[in-house]
């Protein structure tokens, strides 16, 4: 009998060796454990034995049991764990199986990693530019009173200029009642603070985000981005300000660019222009980029007004300037004919991964 047993242990143990999954491993619990079982058959059939053998059998059976049951427990963890490894490499479309096993030699899984927003990209690489043609780059409060948006900029509060600029007024009123707090509309209102905190000469670019009272379509969105230029020094020409932006278009859209300057209003600049390339997508022949004009405008720019350089108590009989504005959606959307403002701020990843 006790041969007998260590017959059924060893027949077990070799069997399992053999096993590859959990419904092999169920076949095998029932045939060496289950109620037909030899086993059971052995330990049922103990109480027809007499006292002495059932002591030395019951206690070499009962310790047979345990041994399979042990061995039934662990190779069922192992095989659950080879069983996800086994779905997971599938998934994948990997290998089944025993290859599908941890290899510590692999190199980690690469984690998903971000990347800078196109207007980030657009906005550092401008900055670039003018850092490298000496311009310094500062930022400034998103949040303006009156005098820095308007006022000091030559813009009176009944002038008609005002137009220009749809407005989100604060809810707020001082002590006299005015309602003089905004979300600054451009970023030329940093002129003002950076000449107010400085002495000549100035050359400074300041980006940021300006807000407008607009509804949104393709080509409005009530947020965007602005770079603004400015240059004061004894001696500062016109000639400076069409050199300075001629060497930036060719910087950023290619050496062979040919720019235009025609005449604009701006309050805050005598006399004011509009700087516009040659298309690049049909240099200048006429196409849909740049509706058969041949050319795109891209910034405003101009002389600083006297006004404004006696507002932050500058000499102008000694002092002249340049100051020059774009627009920083304009120039991805131009470069990689994107159709519509809102993709960059509606969070939309099929479009933010294509950057
Ligand atoms: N601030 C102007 C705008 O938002 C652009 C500009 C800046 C024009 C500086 C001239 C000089 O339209």
């Amino acid at each position: 009998m006790l041969k007998k047993l260590e017959e059924i242990k060893s027949k077990a143990v070799d069997e399992l060796n053999r096993i590859a999954d959990l419904k092999e491993l169920e076949a095998w619990r029932v045939r060496h454990l289950g109620k037909k079982s030899e086993l059971t058959q052995i330990l049922r059939g103990l109480s027809s034995l007499s006292v002495e053998e059932r002591k030395a059998i019951g206690s070499f059976a009962n310790d047979a049991k345990s041994v399979i049951e042990l061995l039934y427990k662990q190779n069922m963890e192992t095989l659950k764990e080879q069983f996800y490894q086994d779905i997971e490499a599938t998934a994948k479309g990997g290998k089944k199986g025993a290859a599908a096993k941890l290899d510590v030699t692999l190199p980690g899984r690469p984690l998903p990693l971000g990347r800078l927003h196109p207007t980030t990209q657009m906005l550092r690489q401008i900055c670039d530019i003018f850092v490298a043609l000496g311009f310094q780059v500062i930022e400034g409060p998103e949040v303006e009173w009156d005098y820095y948006n308007f006022e000091a900029l030559n813009i009176p509060a009944d002038h008609p200029a005002r137009d220009m600029w749809d407005t989100f007024w604060i809810d707020y009123e001082n002590e006299r009642g005015e309602r003089n707090m905004l979300l600054r509309t451009h970023t030329s209102p940093m002129q003002i603070r950076v000449m107010q905190q400085t002495r000549p000469p100035v050359r400074v670019v300041v980006p940021g985000k300006v807000y407008r009272y607009e509804a949104t379509d393709a080509t409005h969105e009530s947020m965007f981005y602005q770079i603004e230029g400015l240059a004061v020094d004894e001696h500062i020409t016109f000639s400076d300000l069409k050199g300075t932006l001629y060497e930036f278009a060719k910087r950023l859209f290619g050496e062979e660019r040919r720019v235009r300057f025609r005449c604009d209003y701006f309050p805050f600049v005598e006399p004011g222009v509009e700087m516009a390339i040659d298309c690049f997508v049909c240099g200048g022949k006429g196409c849909r980029l740049c509706s058969d004009t041949g050319w795109i405008e891209i910034l405003g720019a101009g002389m600083v007004h006297p006004n404004v350089l006696r507002n932050v108590n500058y000499d102008p009989e000694k002092y002249t300037g340049f100051a020059f504005g774009l627009g920083l959606e304009r120039i991805p959307m131009l470069k990689y004919g994107i159709d519509d403002i809102r993709l960059f701020y509606s969070n939309d990843l099929r479009f933010l991964k294509q950057f």
